[in-house]
């Protein structure tokens, strides 16, 4: 097995292993809840329009894998999951397939099993715009996330030491013909870089943040010696990160991070977040396509009961939920608010 595929099957391990309970902080979110909802259950629906095709709902499975036989289980498995329930799905990093074309039929699955739905392709953002194209292509992909891992890629060993990825970030967006989503994965994007990628044309947005899948500690387990724990001090919650992105907004703000029930995807909603997704969750309900649908139908029905206390019949009512907000996450509130950041 290659070094590579190696990798893929070690995150699948370790992610699975160090899966701890959720502090992305979305605890410290109170939600204020109406009397009277006036609204009945039949009145709900959780379908929505993601870029061009509808979903029934607006949470989706986010990155997580390919590049191995084991990937290649996990993808079939979560594919006909999403196919059977209409939700969206991302494929790990395809970069492998530039060294190791004979992988693809692990991310290819997962479109064979699924022909008609969402599906993203995910690249690392040293992907050449003509590899990224042909991912594109190939797995008949609907959008393209590129993934912004500096704190994993300093703690690999082997991982990139060269962080100049902006020019090759709008190439590759200027390439390919669908939706480009860039995405952090685990650590957060903060109030001042969010405002950063938008001003260079980067309109939909994965903030990441941590509070789950933790890719820095994931590396540290991968390291034999010389863990780069202090890196751990770098992190921004999922629900600090979403608070950020209030002011000014990308055009799709996608919240991700943690989350691991219907509570933390209702509470992403009304924080800002028009998507959210879900990556480790999911892994640990892929032991079986059953195990899967259960989850995702799960998650549908408590997230339709949260909007029938709630009173919402439709997505753009979300925003005008009451919440406060603990005195840490508060605080911190005011902070990025009264800096000006740029
Ligand atoms: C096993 C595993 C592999 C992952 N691989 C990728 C990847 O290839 N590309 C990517 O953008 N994110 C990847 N991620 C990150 C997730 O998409 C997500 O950003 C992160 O896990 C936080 O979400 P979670 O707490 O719900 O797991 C991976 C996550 C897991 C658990």
């Amino acid at each position: 097995m290659s070094q590579h595929s190696q990798r893929k099957d070690d995150h699948l391990k370790l992610a699975k292993m160090l899966f701890f309970s959720s502090h992305n902080e979305l605890n410290q979110v109170h939600l204020m809840r109406p009397v009277l909802p006036e609204i009945a259950l039949s009145d709900i629906s959780l379908t929505i329009k993601l870029f061009n095709k509808i979903v029934s709902a607006p949470f989706f499975i986010n990155a997580m894998t390919g590049g191995s036989a084991n990937a290649e289980v996990v993808n079939r498995r979560l594919a006909q999951a999403a196919a059977k329930e209409n939700i969206a799905m991302s494929l790990g990093s395809a970069s492998i397939l530039e060294k190791e074309p004979k992988q693809l039929n692990s991310f290819l699955v997962a479109r064979q099993e699924n022909p008609h739905g969402f599906l993203f392709a995910n690249v690392n953002p040293n992907t050449s715009p003509k590899t990224a194209a042909k991912i594109v292509k190939i797995l008949s992909a609907d959008a393209l996330q590129i993934h912004l891992n500096v704190l994993q890629e300093i703690v690999m060993p082997e991982g990139d030491r060269n962080f100049h990825w902006l020019d090759n970030l709008k190439k590759i967006q200027d390439s390919v013909e669908v939706p480009v989503i860039l995405k952090e994965v685990g650590n957060g994007i903060s109030k001042k870089s969010l405002a950063f990628l938008k001003s260079n044309g980067f309109e939909y947005i994965d903030i990441g943040g941590s509070g789950g899948t933790d890719f820095a500690t994931i590396e540290n387990n991968r390291r034999e010696k010389n863990k780069l724990n202090f890196i751990d001090d770098l992190n921004l919650s999922t629900a600090k990160c979403l608070l950020g992105a209030q002011e000014n907004p990308p055009e799709i703000l996608i919240s991700s991070g943690g989350i691991t029930t219907s509570m933390d995807i209702f509470k992403s909603l009304i924080l800002g977040a028009d998507f959210v997704g879900i990556a480790n969750l999911f892994l640990q309900h892929a032991d079986s396509t059953t195990n899967l649908i259960q989850l995702i139908q799960q998650l549908k029905s408590e997230l339709t009961t949260l909007f029938a206390i709630f009173g919402i019949s439709d997505f753009s009512s979300l925003s005008n939920i009451d919440y406060y907000l603990d005195s840490a996450l508060f605080n911190y509130f005011k902070q990025i608010n009264t800096k000006k950041v740029d």
